[in-house]
């Protein structure tokens, strides 16, 4: 079989085009009080690029906690799960996937692997290189939108292992990840696996500085979503420069927020949307959350959405975990 044939990407899309939708996004989330945005317009191509600079930055603790867990656990994911079939969500560049991938090939070189992700650029380019690294497998993979019905998923009932890495489950607020479980739990079937990182509770200075990097990496992160705005709506009066990162915790809800703080009086206009935006100096737009979990509370809620726990790793340092559950 030729390398084309191994690997493919196909776009779905239910009801509403990307373009629709940002434009459904402006119109609602600006015009709240506080103003925001659903996170998924961070990632053009310039922002997923961005995204990977910071799971190297040294405050950025996340990606490398995660991998230490799937260096020593990839192989119990495997046995555990025994999957012939792995469909990753938010995917990404796929880099940590490849120590799952290892593991899962070991037992069924015939993987079909069915990465996931809004990000059209990153995911193809992540789908031919990791078709070339593993030339037994078959990669399927989809620019989609997790927030949509996902399924039914590729692969066989009972035999499908679901990850979902980087602790991006916590940029869903509370409702956001009921209705996710939801429509997972809907889209798989009793036997079918979903493994889950997520980032745990900590000092709050050590999170702060995850999200609010010496660099200036997420600063820039945060603000490439305002150029993304004006280049695809063409709007007019938006300058990522007169907007500064804020990465604030949350107590109540224990949760990092992402705002963008005006420097000066923005005003801006959406041609298409006939609407004029405008946030006064000092005045903020909240970008991100990133939810922390506690162990306990976060399988109390799988379990509630019809995943019975089957093991939870953390890293040494007990930062980030790890949770393999099962569609009971
Ligand atoms: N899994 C990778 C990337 C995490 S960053 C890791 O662990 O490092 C979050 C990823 O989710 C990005 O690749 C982004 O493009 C994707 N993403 C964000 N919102 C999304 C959505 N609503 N639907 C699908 N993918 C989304
Ligand atoms: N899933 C990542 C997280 O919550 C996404 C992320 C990391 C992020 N740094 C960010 C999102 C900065 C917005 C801004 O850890």
């Amino acid at each position: 079989m030729t390398a084309q044939a191994r690997w493919h990407v196909t776009e779905r899309s239910v009801g509403l085009s990307s373009h629709e939708r940002l434009l459904r996004d402006v119109q609602e989330g600006l015009t709240q009080d506080p103003p925001w945005l659903p996170a998924r317009w961070f990632y053009d191509e310039k922002g997923s690029l961005l995204f990977d600079d910071i799971t190297t930055l040294p405050e950025y603790y996340p990606t490398r906690r995660e991998t230490e867990i799937l260096t020593a656990h990839a192989d119990d994911i495997a046995r555990l799960s025994d999957a012939g079939a792995l469909v990753e969500l938010g995917s990404g560049t796929s880099t940590k996937t490849r120590l799952l991938l290892d593991a899962l090939t070991a037992r069924r070189p015939d993987l079909l692997f069915v990465p996931i992700d809004v990000s059209v650029e990153v995911l193809s380019d992540a789908a031919a290189r990791t078709a070339e690294t593993y030339p037994s497998i078959t990669v399927e993979a989809v620019v989609a939108d997790f927030e949509d019905p996902l399924g039914p998923l590729p692969g066989v009932a009972g035999g499908r292992l679901v990850a979902f890495l980087g602790g991006t489950i916590g940029n869903l607020n509370v409702a956001g990840r009921g209705a996710f479980l939801d429509r997972l739990r809907a889209a798989m079937d009793v036997g079918d696996h979903f493994l889950l990182g997520a980032d745990l509770v900590k000092d709050v200075d050590r999170l702060v500085a995850a999200y609010d990097d010496s660099a200036g990496v997420t600063a820039a992160f945060n603000r490439n979503v305002i150029d993304v705005l004006r280049a695809s709506l063409h709007a007019d009066g938006l300058v990522a420069d007169d907007f500064e990162h804020v990465a604030r915790w949350n107590a109540p809800e224990g949760r990092i927020e992402m705002w963008l703080r005006a420097r000066r009086p923005i005003r801006a206009r959406f041609p298409e949307l006939d609407l004029d935006w405008s946030l006064p100096a000092g005045g903020e737009l909240l970008t991100e959350i990133s939810m922390k979990f506690e162990v306990d509370v976060l399988r109390a809620e799988l379990a509630a959405h019809g995943f019975q726990a089957v093991e939870t790793w953390t890293d040494a340092a007990g930062d980030f975990s790890l949770t393999l559950s099962r569609v009971a």
